[in-house]
């Protein structure tokens, strides 16, 4: 998994429980030990990088140590400023007269379901085009694999809305093309070419890479293989795969070594089936990965297998 740091934006996936938080951090604090400027972001609704790192960390970059900020991002939280911005927006374009049912069409919109996905998306999407300048690497600890990739899906289901909007606000004027005196035009032109730029970012195996973290278990090698077929089709950069919580190879405990020998048939099939992907592998440490003396050795193993030197 060498070079996994020249992107400016990493993802962690995985099934739930697996290592993503770990994992994320331990990466973080690794390439900040590198002199990279990092900023690690949650968009799990269960937060715990603060856990990790013991201390709270707020919706605003947070300083945790040189060179690493945090960042736990919360839907409510970000589609309520979402709200706030829309409106703000659609103050200057309305007169007062339909200000109120402008209002309240937005707040309708704000409750459907999926709104506050398209705001936490909204949010991401600043960060992925690396619009705060403190930082030149963002690490996202994603929530389990199934609402990762829906978000990873965002840009092309916002692209066909902006598309069908724009459609119908131009029938509307009766003009075709762009409208440089129409404010919602403007504003649907100014989404698109964000969107676009987002897009191209999130697909360039330059810029962005998707990490997948497992254990070598069935049910996570399954979803490993599921998650990699999608983002195949999504056309995000796999990074690689990180094989966490392995047990160690020589044991003189017969219950140990009967684990090992089960979790061999699991490392095997993931060298077969996952055979043209750069993996990792994570020893199963002593104890839980919790404050900076444990995550240490869990960012020097990740930083050694992906040629990070610091
Ligand atoms: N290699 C390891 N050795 C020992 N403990 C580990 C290791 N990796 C992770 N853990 C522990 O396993 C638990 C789950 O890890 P973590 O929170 O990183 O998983 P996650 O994938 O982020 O979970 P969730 O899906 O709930 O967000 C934590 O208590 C963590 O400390
Ligand atoms: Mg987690």
């Amino acid at each position: 998994m060498q070079g996994l740091l020249d992107r400016e934006v990493l993802f962690f996936g995985g099934k739930g429980g697996v290592g993503k938080t770990t994992c994320a951090a331990a990466m973080a604090l690794a390439a900040s030990r590198a002199g990279r400027k990092v900023l690690l972001v949650s968009t799990d609704p269960a937060h715990s990088t603060s856990d990790i790192f013991e201390r709270p960390i707020g919706a605003d970059p947070t300083e945790l140590l040189p060179n690493l900020w945090g960042l736990e991002i919360d839907a409510a939280t970000e589609s309520a400023r979402y709200v706030r911005e829309v409106k703000d927006r659609v103050r200057d374009l309305f007169g007062h007269a339909i200000l109120k049912e402008a209002y309240k069409q937005i707040d309708l919109a704000a409750s459907m379901p999926g709104a506050e996905e398209v705001a936490l998306f909204d949010r991401m999407g600043g960060l992925i085009r690396g619009e705060d300048a403190r930082f030149n690497l963002v690490i996202f600890d994603t929530a389990p694999t199934g609402h990762t990739l829906r978000l990873v899906k965002m840009p092309e289901l916002m692209d066909a809305w902006i598309r069908a909007l724009t459609r119908s606000r131009r029938a509307m004027l009766g003009v075709e093309g762009d409208d440089k005196n129409d404010p919602i035009l403007v504003s649907l032109k100014d989404r698109f070419d964000r969107l676009q730029g987002l897009r191209a970012r999130l697909m360039s195996g330059r810029t962005s890479a998707f990490v997948l973290v497992l254990i070598p278990e069935r049910l996570p090698i399954e979803e490993t293989a599921r998650a990699l077929t999608q983002l195949d089709e999504t056309g995000v950069k796999v990074g690689g795969l990180v094989v966490n919580r392995v047990l160690p190879r020589e044991t003189a405990d017969a219950f140990l070594a009967a684990r090992r020998a089960q979790e061999q048939i699991y490392l095997d099939e993931i060298a077969a089936r996952f055979a043209d992907r750069p993996r990792v592998y994570l020893p199963q440490f002593r104890r839980d990965v919790y404050g900076l003396a444990s995550l240490g050795p869990v960012a020097d193993a990740l930083a050694a297998a992906t040629g990070v030197s610091s």
